[in-house]
């Protein structure tokens, strides 16, 4: 890895814990509004928590001063709403304009098995090419179709198909057996949250994930939708940069 990319990705995988805890906000692209989206400036609170914001550059441009010292995971891709077929996506973001934004990394969705599967793994190509002669990380978002079971031998196949893409690193579900979606997957590995669920839960699935492989998390709707967004990011990084005991971490995201 050069020295570009290699400190790109430091800024957002701390060096000295190995993980990282990411801030999702980019739910809007498709049309997908949950209720804090709609008051954006309400999560800026949340922002000096996060290790790294993922977004688009719409909600970038518009809602994140510049001033606000966090690394960005830009979102380049953009296709059909959540009304009509998703895998039907395409790169959208030339690489000039997420330069000019000074993201730290760039991120596209592959849709295994979805109707535009094929579509979407050369926009992942495309963006690794970009990563490569820029140094810049690219980060494989392995979205999942309505009809996709969310099981360890459908998500480790997407994740190691990002990573044999080129992927610099790869977000995917958590689900049982998910030491089977690592350990098959040589890029660096972050869950997403999913829908929202109870607090407790949410922990439990973050420690999961953590003792089975995973880097971090890229977490979107089970932060902001909680009823303590502070206190959930925080519990959220105590077990993923500190080890923290699920039992430790809720009693963090209680106090808020
Ligand atoms: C959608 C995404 C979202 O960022 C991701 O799903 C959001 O996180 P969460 O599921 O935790 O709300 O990449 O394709």
């Amino acid at each position: 890895m050069d020295w570009g990319m290699k400190n790109r990705l430091s800024r957002i995988i701390n060096p000295k814990s190995g993980h990282c805890v990411m801030l999702a906000v980019d739910h809007g692209y498709f049309g997908n509004v949950p209720g804090a989206l709609k008051r954006f400036e309400d999560l800026n609170v949340l922002f000096e928590y996060a290790d790294a914001l993922m977004l688009t550059r719409g909600m970038l441009r518009n809602c994140v001063p510049a001033e606000v010292d966090k690394p960005i995971v830009l979102r380049v891709s953009a296709g059909a709403s959540m009304l009509k077929e998703l895998s039907n996506e395409e790169i959208n973001v030339t690489i000039d304009d997420a330069i000019r934004l000074n993201v730290s990394a760039i991120t596209c969705s592959i849709f295994i098995g979805g109707e535009y599967e094929k579509q979407s793994i050369m926009n992942l190509s495309k963006l690794v090419n970009w990563g490569q002669t820029y140094g810049i990380p690219v980060l494989a978002v392995t979205a999942v179709g309505r009809e996709m079971v969310r099981d360890a031998r459908y998500l480790g196949m997407a994740s190691r198909m990002a990573a044999e893409m080129g992927a610099t690193f790869v977000k995917t579900y958590y689900c049982e057996d998910f030491e089977e979606v690592t350990s098959i997957c040589p890029a660096p590995v972050v869950i997403a949250g999913g829908r929202k669920i109870p607090e407790r839960d949410a922990l439990q699935m973050a420690k999961n994930a953590i003792d089975k492989g995973a880097v971090g998390v890229d977490m979107g709707r089970n932060i902001f939708q909680s009823d303590k967004p502070v206190g959930m990011i925080k519990a959220v990084r105590e077990i993923v940069h500190n080890n923290a005991s699920v039992d430790d971490a809720f009693e963090i995201y209680q106090n808020g």
